[in-house]
């Protein structure tokens, strides 16, 4: 058993078109121990989501290595190792919220009535979403949407949460609201999260490492961690002094990336 969730050396990513490649990001070294809440900033186009990609096995590295705990990209899928709420709402509109979280049990054939009544309700009170089972996407605001989908990345219980840009659409207080819930969840389950983010503030609260990201061409620039300014839990004040500074100082490392 890894203790690692993931691991990348010399990793280099990008698209195949045919015959032409193009890298994206290149001499990725990375390692990510289980547990970990890591936060990932970079200008747009960088391959935030490119790097997300590979370690969810949505798409094959050009070179390098990577493993993600311990094993393939393909094989923690496979397992269900890996879950993923995407930059975009993926909600298909014309099922239900309970029809959308059972989604990944349907589709990787297992039956739905395999899955527990108990593990969609467990789930779904988790998520604040209770009482919600029968209503369509279309009846939910933007913040129940992301709800929706946070859920259903959970409901087979991953090791490693990939999130992209969960929040990215939602106001503020909203905002800062699914952040603690976060935060709550990922105490309460040890999952290790990898979470994209625009959002210096955002990024500084919830990661105990943050990482930032260049363009042109897409690279780590620098891996910043927080633990010394944070509770070992991971808790911090948003006006704490130090991670004010915190954010001043990823705020200048990332105009110097764009
Ligand atoms: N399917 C694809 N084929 C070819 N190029 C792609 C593909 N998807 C993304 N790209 C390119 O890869 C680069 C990185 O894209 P990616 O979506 O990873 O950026 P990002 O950092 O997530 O940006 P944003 O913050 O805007 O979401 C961009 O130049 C993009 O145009
Ligand atoms: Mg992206």
């Amino acid at each position: 058993m890894s203790d690692t969730a993931v691991e990348a050396q010399r990793l280099e990513i990008g698209y195949r078109n045919g015959r032409d490649v193009t890298t994206v990001l290149s001499d990725v070294d990375l390692t990510v121990p289980q547990g970990e809440f890591l936060t990932i900033l970079g200008p747009s186009g960088c391959g935030k989501s490119t790097l997300l990609r590979v370690v969810a096995n949505l798409l094959d590295p050009l070179g390098g290595q990577i493993t993600v705990l311990g094993n393939t990209p393909e094989a923690a899928r496979r397992a269900r190792k890996t879950g993923f709420v995407f930059q975009d709402a993926t909600l298909l509109p014309w099922r239900t919220v309970g029809q959308n979280i059972r989604l990944p049990a349907v589709v990787g054939g297992r039956q739905a009535r395999a899955l527990p009544d108990t593990r969609i309700a467990e789930v779904m009170a988790l998520l604040g979403l209770s009482g919600l089972e029968d209503r369509y996407p279309s009846q939910l605001s933007g913040g129940q949407r992301q709800r929706v989908a946070i859920a259903r990345a959970l409901i087979d219980e991953p090791e490693i949460l990939l999130m992209d840009e969960p929040f990215g659409a939602l106001d503020e207080i909203t905002r800062d609201r699914l952040n603690d819930e976060l935060l709550s969840i990922w105490r309460e389950t040890g999952m290790t999260i990898l979470f994209v983010t625009h959002s210096i503030e955002e990024a500084v609260y919830l990661g105990q490492r943050v990482i930032v990201m260049a363009a042109n061409p897409g690279r780590i620039l620098n891996i910043h961690d927080l633990r010394p300014v944070k509770s070992d839990d991971n808790h911090c004040q948003r006006d704490n002094a130090a991670i004010v500074s915190e954010i001043a100082a990823q705020r200048q490392l990332l105009a110097e990336a764009s």
